[in-house]
């Protein structure tokens, strides 16, 4: 991108922050979406949450990618291979690995909100697999779905659970606008974190080391940065919470004293009483059932489903459907 189109693209970024953070603090219970923790620092954040001991999903969906990345391009004979939310694209290479050498992989589209994440991933990738169409998308992948290039058929990734990040609700949506950009017989492989005691699911989003707890607030230093907000990290204090009604685990950012936070670029004070929290993200968790009956009610079949051996994260392999 030029850099004029990056300027753009940040204006329009903080443009969308403002209106997020004013509905989201101006709600009765706040909240801020979770796609705002990707900034630079929060996307390297993310990177080292991926190897911490308690983190088990990174681990437990790589070793199901690494059993499985050949059957997945038996099975989809894919020509292009789009990941959402790709992040480094670290696990991808595992599948554009097994796609070449069944040789039907022509293209790579990396889509992700963070353009360092996404641009250091382009150079990675186009380094290592010379001759490979690499086409990075920069956006939000509940809006630019549509734009999505590259031959059929076509095998959108979406890993890590991130899909977990949706309400209930937003899930089978988005699923169904992933299922109306594919044509019939194109792919979607789909990775969701399992229901497991809480012990192991609170851990892993309450590190002992503190990286997620630094991850978490980095949002409000993403509000500082592009809305000017004086918001002060250490007054807030991280918790994971796990949801047992709704099973999910959502973080939240605990005020620790009365304040007031000025966020001139949304033309806003927001009051704080002390133990009043925001939420700064759901990770839905899911059973089998439940992922295989979100995918059908959207518009796909489901070919496979496999776990990693301690049964710890799900991936399954669904095709669109007429
Ligand atoms: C990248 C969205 C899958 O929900 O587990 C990690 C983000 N949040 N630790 C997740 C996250 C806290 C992660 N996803």
């Amino acid at each position: 991108m030029s850099e004029t189109e990056l300027d753009r693209a940040a204006d329009d970024l903080t443009g969308k922050l403002g209106v997020d953070v004013r509905s989201g603090l101006l709600a009765p219970q706040k909240w801020l979406p979770s796609k705002w923790f990707y900034d630079e620092r929060g996307s390297r954040l993310f990177e080292e949450i991926t190897v911490l001991p308690e983190y088990y999903p990174t681990r437990a969906e790589r070793e199901v990618l690494e059993r499985e990345a050949g059957e997945i391009a038996r099975v989809t004979g894919a020509r292009t291979l789009v990941e959402l939310g790709s992040g480094s694209s670290e696990k991808t290479r595992l599948l554009l690995d097994a796609l070449r050498a069944h040789g039907t992989l022509r293209g790579f589209v990396p889509l992700d909100v963070s353009e360092s994440a996404l641009s250091e991933a382009v150079e990675a990738i186009r380094a290592d697999y010379p001759g490979l169409d690499v086409h990075g998308v920069v956006g939000d992948f509940t809006e630019h779905l549509s734009l999505l290039p590259g031959e059929s058929p076509r095998l959108v990734a979406f890993l890590g659970g991130t899909i977990g990040n949706f309400l209930p609700a937003d899930r089978v949506k988005f699923l169904r606008s992933v299922r109306d950009v594919l044509s019939e017989g194109e792919w979607l492989l789909l990775g969701t974190d399992l229901v497991k005691d809480p012990g192991t699911l609170v851990a892993a989003y309450d590190d002992a080391a503190g990286v997620t707890a630094e991850f978490n607030r980095n949002m409000l230093l993403v509000v500082n940065d592009r809305l000017g907000a004086d918001f002060d990290p250490a007054r807030f204090r991280h918790e994971a919470y796990w949801d047992a009604g709704n099973e999910w685990i959502e973080m939240r950012l605990r005020a620790v004293e009365d304040m007031t936070v000025r966020i001139p670029g949304a033309g806003l004070e927001v009051g704080f009483l002390a133990g009043e929290y925001i939420r700064t993200e759901i990770s839905a968790k899911f059973r089998a059932s439940g992922v295989a009956g979100e995918l059908v009610e959207s518009g796909f079949s489901v070919e496979r489903w496999w776990t990693d051996s301690g049964k710890r994260f799900g991936v399954s392999l669904a095709r669109s459907r007429n």
